[in-house]
């Protein structure tokens, strides 16, 4: 943010090393951020966990990390994912086998490229522990923030709530506080999940924001248009240039690593259906629901007589692992529903059937409905999703949230009102507005092109 005039970006011969956290919203925006600047010129190595393994990219070199380590030791834990807990473990094991891996990647282009050193290596934002690593061995880091904007500068604002002891909240009665240094979030929006003890929450926060203040740059995953006040807040509070280069998966040539198989049938169906009629209902990669919500999920969507596609992944429902849609829900949505296992989501949004989606407001899901132009209705589950959502609703007024006990009826309701209501209709209006925001801002002088330029400069000053 410090840098000025952006030059002519391109050219980059060396090489830069990537390392996602291996969970699908977190692989697809590196790998699509590897693909802009492969696309420039630079040699690609992508450090991964071993399991979650991405799918190979011709030209690139993949360097699996920890193959030895259980995958059980490194996934989120209980329901509501413990997210936290999961990423202060991925760091401590997966620590010293990466010392190991990046020691021979740094000697491996040394003798490839006559002495030439890794120009950086970018760490999503999780990884403080081989940022750690990356500073012993001297090679320069970025950082990706997979996240929105709005979500780092809350995580930088938590010690201080902290501090002021409204964290963690004394009794129930607090959790509608609304926070005055963070408009429009309430004390509830800042609890990340029921099951991580607070003190893993801090600790687990307070290294995100010290890998964005320990790197020599933060490239996030939203634009200008969007979250200004939340990126200046970001620029004012690490001290290293901010690189807003969103929505990485329109400003690169659509990169994704899918961990399941997309469902493109469900493609064909939609071009059967009328322009914005279709709500598409999606809980992302992680979030799961209870059998009794499920079955209230069926109803809500069966009663609302609207077609809608929805995405049950294997692993959805919680407990039995068997996925048990209500007798006579088929019969009754027969022709105008359907259900798959994974979405080509970003194909699925972009149709011009979708008019509406459910989500649980993971920052991709959120950012591609809003590129989309597509309203939401927000149920949020865990970590920044609650951020996310509430957003959603206050801040861009593009989809609300569906609060309560998921029940039938209330989900009837909220389908009808993002459907046929007037408060729908306008929210669809102002999504569509940033729609356009979004496609302006990845052309040719557009912020988040621009911020790619000063990004691609900066990598290619690193000392070689
Ligand atoms: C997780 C956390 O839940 C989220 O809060 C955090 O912001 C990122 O990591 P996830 O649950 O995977 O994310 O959700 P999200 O960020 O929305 O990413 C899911 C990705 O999978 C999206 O890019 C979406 O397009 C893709 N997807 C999802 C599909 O391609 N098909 C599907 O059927 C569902």
């Amino acid at each position: 943010a410090a840098e000025k005039a952006p030059a002519p970006a391109s050219g980059g011969t060396r090489r830069v090393l990537l390392f996602p956290l291996p969970f699908q919203g977190h692989l697809n925006p590196m790998l699509q951020l590897a693909d802009v600047l492969h696309a420039r010129g630079f040699h690609i190595t992508v450090f991964h966990a071993a399991f979650n393994a991405p799918d190979p990219v011709a030209g690139y070199r993949f360097v699996p990390v920890g193959a030895g380590v259980p995958a059980a030791d490194l996934v989120p834990t209980g329901s509501d994912g413990d997210f936290a807990g999961a990423l202060l473990r991925i760091n401590e094991r997966l620590q010293g086998a990466f010392q190991d891996c990046l020691r021979e990647e740094v000697l491996l282009e040394e003798e490839e490229e006559e002495g030439a050193r890794p120009a950086c290596l970018v760490l999503d934002s999780n990884l403080r522990g081989m940022q750690v690593v990356a500073g012993r061995l001297g090679v320069p880091t970025l950082v990706l923030r997979t996240g929105g904007a709005a979500c780092l500068a809350a995580y930088m604002a938590f010690p201080a709530l902290c501090d002021k002891g409204l964290l963690p909240p004394k009794d129930h009665s607090q959790l509608n506080m609304p926070l005055d240094d963070l408009p429009p979030l309430r004390l509830q929006d800042m609890i990340f999940s029921t099951t991580t003890p607070h003190e893993t929450m801090t600790t687990c926060l307070e290294r995100i924001v010290e890998s964005a203040k320990c790197s020599s740059g933060v490239i996030l995953n939203t634009f200008t248009d969007l979250e200004d006040v939340d990126i200046q807040k970001i620029i004012d509070g690490v001290g290293v240039p901010v690189y807003a280069i969103g929505p990485l998966y329109k400003i690169s040539s659509g990169a994704q690593s899918s961990l399941l198989s997309p469902d493109k049938t469900c493609l064909d169906w939609l071009d059967k259906q009328e322009a914005e009629s279709v709500l598409f209902v999606s809980l992302g990669s992680l979030a799961s629901m209870g059998q009794e919500e499920l079955v209230e999920t069926a109803w809500g969507l069966a009663n609302s007589r609207l077609p809608f596609l929805w995405v049950i992944r294997p692993d959805a429902v919680q407990g039995s692992g068997k996925v048990g849609l209500p007798d006579g829900f088929e019969e009754e949505t027969r022709g105008r529903g359907m259900v798959v296992n994974w979405a080509p989501q970003q194909d699925v949004l972009g149709h011009q059937a979708v008019g509406g989606f459910w989500t649980h407001n993971g920052w991709n899901s959120t950012l591609e409905s809003i590129c989309e132009g597509v309203p939401m209705i927000c149920r949020p589950h865990f970590a920044d999703q609650m951020i996310n959502a509430r957003y959603v609703e206050q801040v861009w007024k593009v989809g609300f949230e569906l609060e309560g006990k998921l029940e039938r009826g209330n989900i009837e309701r909220g389908i009808i009102k993002l459907f046929r209501g007037e408060e729908g209709g306008e929210m669809r209006r102002r999504a569509n507005d940033l729609k356009d925001k979004a496609t302006l801002c990845i052309k040719k002088g557009g912020s988040s092109q621009t911020m790619v330029d000063l990004l691609i400069n900066r990598i290619m000053s690193s000392p070689s």
